[in-house]
């Protein structure tokens, strides 16, 4: 086999396909063969060019002119035509919405609606999130033993992520539950009957999200960044279009629910099965802000991203051709061990563990990072003081969803004996 630009396909490169069980499993030790032997290579059964190396990663993410993020978002597997009547039928007419746009419109956009992702404006939400999350550990702490995805890790992003747009209580429920559709739609490899059953949950998610926007528009005077948004497209309708609100409704949850779920799934799992990393966050819980940024490096919830080349170039001394389509493997820049010492140690203490790739890089940089960053501190926070006696659950079996992209457990069991709990003991 040769890659689009003449070039012969080595066998690991013809082999390599995201959905078999090593990628699935471990997307960083599943390319390290390339990290070695082949740092860019063409993959013929993704069509895709997948680079490995934290240098090459970080430029491609440097470059969204030449690199353009419009294939962010794209389907990985094509919809069937029946998959497309039922979007249609659900009026389904979802724009780019700010991470796969090209400039100059992205970042005029940006730097209209950034404000209330600052970090200043964030430190307003962080006493709420603590109640929610004490109210979320209430339900459980004297359980002794609780699937911390189902019961609270899938459930408290989506809480937080509605209360910032401002969405009213009562309609967040309709949303909560079509939202994880996405992840599958996107970057997954969906039965054709899966197809249809996505279809029509993103349909109805669409819908739902639309009713909600109409009613915030109808009485714009509420609090919260859907609200700053609708009067940013007021002033600036050139900007800030209709059709991006009503596209930036959905998108925007997508974009802060399942990163935000998995990525505390996979610290919590991480932490607890590095035991002394655990204790020491526990007696010294002024180490998790550099705690959290070790569990996204090593166990980050978004481990590829997707742009297309706009011109002939080179990547990692690689030719790609115009029009190439790019996989750009965080989860294996950050273990690569010319950027990083000792890449496989897990290492609460490392001085430059922020440098991960987890929430990309440059002018798309994830606007949300901060936010992500307060809620899994302010989670872990109380639970090194109300369960630091907690554990994993033993043997118990991890499952994905299958994609290329967004990486974390469905579930993740933890067990401790009440009568430990600090709370019980000294009230
Ligand atoms: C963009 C990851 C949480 C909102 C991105 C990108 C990544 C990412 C990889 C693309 C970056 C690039 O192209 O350079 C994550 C991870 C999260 C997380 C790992 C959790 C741990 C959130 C949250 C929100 C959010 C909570 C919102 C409340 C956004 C937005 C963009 C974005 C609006 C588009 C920025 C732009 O293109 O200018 N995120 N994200 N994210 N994220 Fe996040």
């Amino acid at each position: 086999a040769v890659s689009p630009t003449g070039c012969p396909v080595s066998p690991e490169a013809a082999a390599f396909d995201p959905f078999d069980a090593p990628y699935q499993l471990d997307p960083a030790e599943a390319l390290r063969w390339a990290r070695e032997q082949q740092p860019v290579f063409y993959s013929p059964r993704l069509g895709y060019w997948v680079v490995s190396r934290y240098e090459d990663v970080k430029a491609v993410f440097r470059d969204n002119l030449l690199f353009s993020p419009s294939i962010a978002l794209e389907k990985l597997t094509p919809a069937p035509p029946e998959a497309m009547k039922i979007l249609e039928s659900h009026g389904y007419a979802m724009r780019r919405t700010m991470v796969n746009e090209d400039e100059p419109d992205h970042m005029e956009r940006r730097r209209l609606l950034m404000e209330a992702f600052l970090p200043e404006h964030l430190e307003k939400h962080e006493a709420w999130v603590r109640e929610l999350v004490r109210d979320y550990m209430d339900r459980f702490i004297d359980k002794g033993h609780v699937d911390l995805v189902a019961e609270m890790f899938r459930e408290i992003p989506m809480t937080v992520a509605l209360r910032f747009l401002g969405v009213p209580e009562e309609d967040a429920q309709e949303l909560r539950r079509f939202s994880v559709a996405h992840t599958l739609n996107t970057w997954g490899r969906p039965s054709p009957a899966q197809q249809l059953q996505i279809a029509e949950d993103v349909g109805r998610f669409w819908q739902s999200a639309q009713a909600i926007l109409d009613r915030m528009l109808a009485e714009p005077t509420g609090e919260g960044w859907m609200y700053d948004s609708i009067r940013m497209h007021a002033e600036h309708p050139d900007i800030v279009p209709e059709s991006y609100l009503r596209s930036m409704m959905m998108a925007i949850l997508v974009a802060a629910h399942e990163t935000t779920a998995f990525a505390t799934t996979n610290a919590f799992r991480t932490l607890l099965s590095h035991r002394e990393s655990w204790n020491d966050i526990c007696e010294n819980p002024a180490l998790i802000p550099s705690a959290i940024e070790e569990c996204l490096r090593v166990a980050g919830s978004v481990v590829a991203w997707r742009r297309i080349a706009t011109d002939d170039t080179e990547v990692g001394g690689e030719k790609i051709p115009k029009g190439g389509r790019l996989l750009i493997v965080q989860a294996s820049a950050n273990q690569d061990r010319r950027h990083w010492e000792n890449p496989e140690a897990f290492d609460i203490y490392r001085h430059n563990a922020a440098e991960h790739l987890t929430f990309g890089y440059g002018a798309h940089q994830c606007m949300g990072k901060n936010i992500a960053r307060m809620e899994m501190r302010v989670i872990l926070d109380e639970f090194v003081r109300r369960l630091p006696h907690m554990q994993l659950v033993e043997d118990q079996a991890f499952e994905y969803l299958p994609n290329i992209s967004f990486r974390g457990a469905t579930s993740l069991w933890v067990e401790w004996d009440p009568a430990q709990n600090p709370e019980r003991r000294t009230p």
